[in-house]
């Protein structure tokens, strides 16, 4: 394939430095593990559900126990899936090369995490932990200890709602986890952009920020998305199948 050859030699002409390779994945790169994406026409969630009513802290208040079951569901999904090839990949790539790889995500599963990428920078937050609806309005805050059982979960002194940890649409990101993004792709000499349609942002303004800062940009992924005009190269094929092949034998000075 003529594209993984020019990839690779974009990839070893990045160097070793540390965080010279950031690398944005979204939910295309768990696809080949079973967690469906959110835009796919068929088999996207948005395509069956409605965000609005789903993701939005509005539905979540209009149908919280309806919100709470379809989360339960979802993190049920994330439990059983495992890494793919194209996790280990990536796992096996930081493991060989200490530092130089950052790996930023918007997805809010634990598969990069399993995979052994414990330092995942994640944009979108994480499906399988807790937090709060809101600020106790009794006290300072809610306590684990509060929680009493239920769908969802609520606090037993002033009825405060358990809900996902993750980031619904109309939040801000965590500011900590977008500012390290931002570092990370103003800083790279190349960017690897895994298994996103581009269309929610911030986090599809990284690709930008980075090829504007003179980082080369590599697409995987098996259809077009809105970022493609960004790339200097892009792959059409999956996560499992290219990442592999991609990054298992490059190595930078080669
Ligand atoms: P999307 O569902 O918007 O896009 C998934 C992308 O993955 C598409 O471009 C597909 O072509 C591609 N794809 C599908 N299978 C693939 C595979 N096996 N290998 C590689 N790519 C594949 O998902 P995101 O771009 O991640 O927000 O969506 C961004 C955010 O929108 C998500 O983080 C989510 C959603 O609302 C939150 O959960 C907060």
């Amino acid at each position: 394939m003529q594209d993984l050859g020019a990839a690779r030699a974009i990839l070893q002409a990045a160097g070793e430095r540390p965080g010279a390779l950031c690398v944005l994945t979204g939910a295309g790169m768990s696809a080949e593990s079973g967690i469906p994406t959110f835009r796919d026409a068929l088999t996207g969630l948005w395509s069956r559900f409605d965000p609005a009513e789903l993701a939005s802290e509005e539905g979540f208040r209009a149908h919280p126990q309806r919100v709470w079951d379809w989360y339960a569901e979802r993190r049920e999904g994330v439990r059983r899936a495992e890494p793919n090839a194209g996790h280990h990949a990536l796992a096996a790539y930081a493991r060989r090369w200490p530092g130089r790889l950052v790996l930023v995500t918007q997805n809010v599963d634990d598969l990069h995490q399993r995979a052994g990428n414990a330092g995942a920078i994640r944009l979108h937050g994480d499906i399988l932990a807790d937090r709060w609806l809101q600020a106790c309005p009794q006290r300072t805050a809610c306590t684990a200890a509060d929680a009493r059982p239920g769908r969802p979960p609520h606090c037993a002194e002033c009825g405060n709602l358990l809900r996902p940890g993750v980031v619904w649409f109309g939040e801000e990101l965590p500011p900590a986890a977008l500012e390290a993004a931002r570092r990370a792709a103003e800083s790279c000499a190349a960017m690897l952009v895994v298994g996103t349609s581009g269309a929610v942002w911030p986090a599809a303004g990284l690709v930008g920020q980075a090829r504007q800062r003179g980082a080369k940009v590599i697409i995987v992924n098996p259809a077009p998305s809105e970022i493609d005009d960004e790339a200097n190269i892009v792959m059409r094929g999956t996560a499992a199948q290219l990442l592999p092949r991609l990054l298992d034998a490059t190595d930078p000075g080669d």
